[in-house]
């Protein structure tokens, strides 16, 4: 999905070839377990995650994680906490994480009594390893690490006492640390989820879905949500199709298709607890055409380099910031003019971690949106176009990152018989 506000400045310069592997992937839509099945996979993906918040606590130099809610006001870090089967926090439902406690390293209660706090100091204090920094979710700045609803932080104060409410403090990468590791075992079903975001992609844009001269673009952005339900999948935003233009993309709301349109999507699933996002490329056939224009080809093998720049520029331990920094550079000197917008996804869509900014560090394991668009002067338009593209990847180990299913390397093609030639057409 396109975030409008990380967009950055374009550099322009001369070119460099570069071979472009073509994958022929076929995507196949892959349909969900039953919902009894998905529920096991999901708890034994949160249970594995949950194991891993003692050395999390740990790492950021906290003793102890509360995360307390109220039915209906959950902390935003309660979803990636949840068993599959919880549709909300009940009562006031509160969570203590330890970070040196291995044989009880969690507590969880579920109360609408004040015997709940008596209870919480308790255990504060018959901790071997004295609790004396409590981590709770109050960054002003990151959604994921300010989830604390204020009247709760009001209550958790009045029930823990002075001393105990003295040592409360705001460590934001423990819920971001929390909720960007993916644990290895969900990569499988990502791929899947991935390969179905390709081919509902991949059938909106053909001729089978698509009628040059008639068919919309709602009406492609509204099969594509049909679909996702027939297929027992949902999403995290409206997909959107649009023709590219010399005014950019995004801008073609409602507009007939017709041959020779390039068309874009910005489209994403959701299943099992997982978000994904994907930008690809179509284009319409010409009636007699069997190939898409030159122009246009180069323009994807373009944004399929500055992809490989990105990507090879993800060096964990470094800042968004300089991670789109060098990408930039080597692009620039490339030739490649163009914009980088990337983001981290898995829980949400637009998830916790390095955002292209300054505040975090790259999490190991996390998923991560490699999302850009460049500019390519087309000559069969006469006209320098946006090629923008999305692809989701999958941190590996190391600096090494995969995509989770694929790449476009060629464009889906709309072949349709021509219903009526328009002589500017032929
Ligand atoms: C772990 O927590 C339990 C419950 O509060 C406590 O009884 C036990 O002593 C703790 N163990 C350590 C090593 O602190
Ligand atoms: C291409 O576009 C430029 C600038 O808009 C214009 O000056 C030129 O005449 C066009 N060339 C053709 C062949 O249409």
């Amino acid at each position: 999905m396109k975030l409008l506000y990380l967009a950055l400045a374009n550099i322009a310069i001369a070119s460099r070839p570069q071979a472009v592997l073509q994958l022929d992937l076929s995507p196949e839509y892959q349909p969900l377990p039953p919902l009894r099945q998905q529920a096991a996979i999901q708890d034994a993906w949160t249970a594995e995650r949950k194991a891993g918040i003692p050395s999390i606590l740990q790492k950021y130099n906290v003793d102890a994680w509360i995360i307390s809610q109220r039915e209906y006001a959950e902390d935003t870090v309660f979803w990636s906490l949840k068993s599959a089967q919880q549709f909300s926090a009940r009562r006031r439902t509160t969570y203590l994480f330890l970070a040196h406690n291995s044989s009880s390293p969690s507590f969880a209660w579920v109360d609408n009594t004040p015997s709940l706090w008596p209870e919480l100091e308790r255990v504060l204090g018959e901790q071997e390893h004295e609790v004396e920094k409590i981590a709770v979710n109050t960054h002003p700045e990151i959604a994921f690490s300010s989830g604390l609803h204020a009247g709760e932080l009001d209550a958790v104060k009045k029930g823990l006492g002075k001393d105990w409410a003295s040592r409360l403090v705001s460590e934001p990468m423990v819920a971001v640390e929390y909720v960007a590791t993916m644990p290895s075992s969900r990569a499988g079903w990502y791929a899947k989820l991935q390969e179905t975001a390709w081919a509902v992609i991949g059938e909106a844009f053909s001729g089978s879905v698509i009628e040059p001269g008639r068919t919309t673009t709602e009406d492609v952005e509204w099969w594509m949500r049909e679909k996702l339900s027939d297929l027992k999948y949902g999403t995290w935003f409206h997909p959107s199709v649009s023709v590219v233009d010399e005014a950019g993309f995004f801008g073609s709301e409602g507009k007939v298709i017709e041959h020779g349109d390039l068309l874009h999507v910005d489209f994403g699933v959701t299943a099992m607890g997982m978000n994904t996002d994907t930008q690809h490329l179509g284009y319409v056939l010409r009636p007699g055409e069997d190939d898409v224009p030159e122009g246009l080809k180069e323009g994807l093998k373009k944004g399929n380099k500055a992809q490989d720049i990105v990507k090879a520029n993800m060096k964990i331990g470094m800042t968004g910031n300089e991670i789109l920094k060098r990408s930039l550079e080597d692009m620039k000197a490339e030739g490649i003019e163009g914009r980088v917008y990337s983001h981290p996804i898995g829980d949400w869509g637009h998830a916790a971690g390095a955002l292209i900014d300054e505040i975090f560090l790259y999490c190991p394991n996390m998923y991560y949106s490699v999302e850009l668009m460049v500019e390519h002067f087309v000559p069969e338009r006469n006209a320098t176009l946006q090629f923008p593209l999305e692809e989701d990847i999958r941190h590996v180990g190391g600096d090494e990152w995969v995509w989770a299913f694929g790449r476009q390397e060629k464009f889906h093609l709309v072949r349709s018989e021509a219903r009526k030639i328009k002589s500017d057409e032929l």
